[in-house]
């Protein structure tokens, strides 16, 4: 028998709504396997605790997250509490102390899913986004000078180091490889005149040790421009932090919407845990009404599944959705349905059985 231990941080609006249903699915492949069981234990934090206690997580939040084996995220941030604290203290916290400098973000339109694209099938539509997670222009390097005066400066450094470019860019390269895809590079050397013309370089230079791996590079604005118009360009794609962040919103557009768009946070390295999430945030307008889109949040438990190594069981998740977004009987508002988030959940579920049955 392998038991994980998953911590569980809920945090704010829908993040609770939709990691219950992405535990209903681990415990339903739990009780499917029978060799494999997961232990959750929550953790209360977020913008409420913090408008308790002060802070985002106590003190020794980290050293207890170190513990579980993988970290299950719904949302953080809520009006109420300034985005840049929750975030930093919490979220960014996490990816950056535990090194989980690989999000992985696939853009597939799964079968099923709505594309507002026109003449686009699923086959064109299939990327897995590799978003440098933990320096770039999230470094939190910068100032704030003279601050409140008429001459005030404010100063957000990107930070790109020789060690965070070439892991970044080399992770791409061996999913590249073993996937058989070819790697695109997005960046912005014409006018990021020292970090991204370092970017390319160190592109061009790791790509020399992978001559089997065809490559592309694009600079953001174009890229941007053929995700929409000619989305099959792109396969594996290796791009910067804040690049990462804007072009995935973009992609989950392109696949369903924010409801449909998962994201690991990876240590590839396994010396802490890494996190799994839904992309989207912690949706205030649909908070506390059972409309959310649980989807996103159960796609990422077949991430964790995937990088747990149990890649049957991802698949058999990501299959389970499909049979549920194309049977389109029970899809959130979002979807054009209208069925509660925990309806969405039981629906999954019961496919998950019926495949593996
Ligand atoms: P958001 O993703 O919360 O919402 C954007 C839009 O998408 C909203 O209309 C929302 O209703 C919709 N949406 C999002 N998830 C959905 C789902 N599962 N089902 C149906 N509809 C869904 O982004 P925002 O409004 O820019 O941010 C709200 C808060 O969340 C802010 O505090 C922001 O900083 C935070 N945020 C947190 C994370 C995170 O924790 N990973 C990510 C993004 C934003
Ligand atoms: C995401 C989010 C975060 C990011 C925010 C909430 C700090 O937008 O995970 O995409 O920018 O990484
Ligand atoms: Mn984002």
């Amino acid at each position: 028998m392998k038991n994980y231990q998953i911590a569980v941080i809920n945090g704010d609006g829908i993040g609770p709504e939709v990691l219950r249903e992405g535990i209903k699915i681990l415990n339903t492949v739990s009780e499917l396997d029978g060799a494999l069981s997961f232990n959750f234990k929550e953790y209360d934090w977020g913008c409420q605790y913090y408008l308790k206690n002060g802070c985002m997580m106590p003190m020794d939040g980290m050293d207890r997250l170190s513990q579980s084996d993988a970290i299950y995220l719904g949302a953080v941030g809520y009006p109420g509490v300034p985005d840049h604290i929750s975030l930093w203290d919490l979220l960014l916290t996490i990816r950056k102390g535990f090194d989980q400098y690989v999000n992985l973000r696939p853009i597939k339109l799964l079968d099923g899913a709505p594309c507002p694209l026109k003449d686009v099938d699923a086959s064109e539509l299939d990327m897995l986004v590799v978003r440098e997670n933990s320096e770039g222009e999230y470094a939190g390097a910068g100032d704030w000078l003279y601050k409140g005066k008429p001459h005030e400066v404010v100063l957000q450094t990107g930070v790109f180091s020789r060690h965070g470019t070439e892991r970044i860019i080399r992770y791409a390269f061996e999913e590249a490889r073993k996937a058989g895809k070819t790697l695109t590079s997005i960046s912005k050397g014409n006018a990021l005149n020292y970090s991204m013309v370092f970017w390319d370089q160190v592109f061009a230079e790791v790509g020399r040790e992978y001559p089997d791996v065809k490559t592309a590079s694009y600079l953001v604005d174009a890229a941007s421009m053929f995700f929409v118009k000619d989305p099959k360009r792109f396969e594996v794609v290796v791009t910067s932090n804040l690049f990462g962040d804007i072009l995935t919103d973009l992609g989950a557009a392109l696949t369903g919407g924010m409801g449909l768009a998962a994201g690991a946070n990876l240590n590839p390295e396994r010396k802490y845990p890494s996190m799994f999430e839904p992309i989207h945030g912690s949706a205030p307008d649909i908070a506390g009404q059972n409309k959310s889109n649980p989807m996103a949040a159960i796609w990422s438990v077949s991430q964790m599944l995937d990088f747990f190594g149990h890649e049957d069981w991802g698949a058999q998740v990501l299959g389970a959705l499909e049979d549920v977004l194309r049977e389109h009987k029970y899809l959130t508002p979002d979807l054009g349905g209208t069925a509660a988030t925990y309806e969405v959940g039981d629906a999954v579920a019961a496919a998950l059985r019926k495949r593996v049955k």
